[in-house]
């Protein structure tokens, strides 16, 4: 059955015996990818199973491996297919002997894009009992959200070269925005801020003083539709390389940050060091009107492949941002607690692999204790 919820279509939802289902479609990907997705969807299926719902998964192998076999990335049918889930769950991309590029852009960025899954959202929140390289700053000081555009930007592949490979050679990659692109981040961001209530502030980040067209839109855009759309909600502007000072001096500042797609990758990669590294930063690829694709932030970590000792919580956490995405607040909020009562439990002494493999825990223990979690908190 084909209906509507309040965000707009997303998908097929099934009616069966009465519970609601969800068709889940999961890309592991590489080297640890599965591993950490497995253990997400133990907890998210336990969160499901408590909260009375349903979450039909369908696995597709794409990915280094599969490149290396077949020399197939990813094929036009699947993007196809990837449009009738009601959201998808991906592990992670990248393979020590796939030629970086190929199949971050063949398949992470191609998803994003075919998709246009124009929000990459992505918290950067400090739970309890997890070590910030901050020094002074706890969970009460850290605990905001970057809402990157992914969709533009310099990302959208529009340059070339001319008179390549001689020393005169020219390179351009241009930064390219419409004003519809810029909009319609701008509104979920806007939109994110007054519904998350924090301190009702949203920080542009940009580079106005030097990217002056780019910029300069993003800016006036801004200023616009916060005028007519949003006087509720408090107007900030940061320079990009400021705001990664801000960020580590004072980031008790933000409440919810908007930047493009290259100042958002950036500066989310210092968020997740800032709330106690990749292993636990999660975030989604959202299209407000289609469908969305989470994932932990981290890679594919090659070097730990198959042994069992990377640290799951990013992407039980891209989970949980999944849940809520669907509708599943409660369930969501759940697994959030869950994950939170195992960090306080202290079973574990760090998130590294190296802490891992020493106390004797385990991927899958991890997995484990947080799924038993979410039974009980
Ligand atoms: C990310 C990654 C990707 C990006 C790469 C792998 C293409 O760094 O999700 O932040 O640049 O967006
Ligand atoms: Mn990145």
């Amino acid at each position: 059955m084909r209906w509507r919820c309040a965000r707009g279509l997303i998908g097929f939802r099934e009616e069966k015996r009465g519970m609601t289902s969800y068709r889940v479609a999961l890309l592991p990907g590489d080297g640890t990818g599965p591993e950490v997705l497995r253990e997400a969807l133990k907890v998210i299926q336990a969160a499901a199973q408590r909260y009375g719902f349903g979450l039909e998964t369908t696995g597709y192998d794409f990915g280094g491996d599969r490149y290396l076999a077949t020399g197939e990335v990813l094929p036009d049918s699947a993007i196809e297919e990837f449009k009738g889930y009601d959201a998808i769950f991906l592990g992670a991309i990248g393979h020590p002997d796939v030629k970086p590029g190929i199949l971050e852009k063949g398949i992470l960025l191609r998803i994003r894009f075919e998709l246009d899954q124009y929000i990459n959202l992505r918290p950067v929140k400090l739970y309890p009992c997890v070590e910030t390289p901050i020094k002074d700053k706890g969970p009460e000081d850290i605990d905001f959200v970057v809402v990157r555009e992914n969709s533009a930007g310099l990302y959208t592949g529009v340059g070339g070269f001319v008179q390549k490979g001689t020393p005169h050679e020219i390179a351009i990659q241009s930064m390219v925005y419409t004003r519809h692109q810029v909009d319609r981040c701008l509104r979920y961001a806007f939109e994110y801020a007054r519904k998350r209530n924090k301190t009702n502030t949203l920080t542009l980040c940009g580079k106005t003083n030097v990217l002056t067209y780019a910029y300069d839109l993003w800016e006036r855009a801004f200023h616009a539709m916060g005028e007519q759309e949003f006087p509720d909600i408090k107007r900030d502007y940061a320079h990009v390389d400021a705001i990664t000072m801000w960020m580590v001096k004072n980031p008790e500042w933000f409440d919810v940050i908007v930047t493009g797609n290259m100042f958002g990758d950036i500066i989310t990669d210092l968020g997740a060091m800032v709330q106690g590294g990749m292993g636990i930063a999660a975030g989604g690829n959202l299209n407000p009107e289609g469908v969305s694709m989470f994932e932990p932030i981290g890679g594919s970590a090659p070097k730990y492949t198959g042994q069992n000792v990377i640290n799951p919580l990013a992407c039980i956490f891209a989970g949980q941002m999944l849940l809520d995405h669907l509708g599943e607040t409660e369930a969501a909020r759940c697994v959030e607690k869950a994950c939170v009562t195992f960090l306080e439990s202290g079973a574990l002494p760090g998130l590294s692999a190296k802490e891992i493999k020493e106390s004797g825990m385990s991927t899958s223990k991890i997995g484990d204790a947080i799924a038993d979690w979410v039974v009980k908190v």
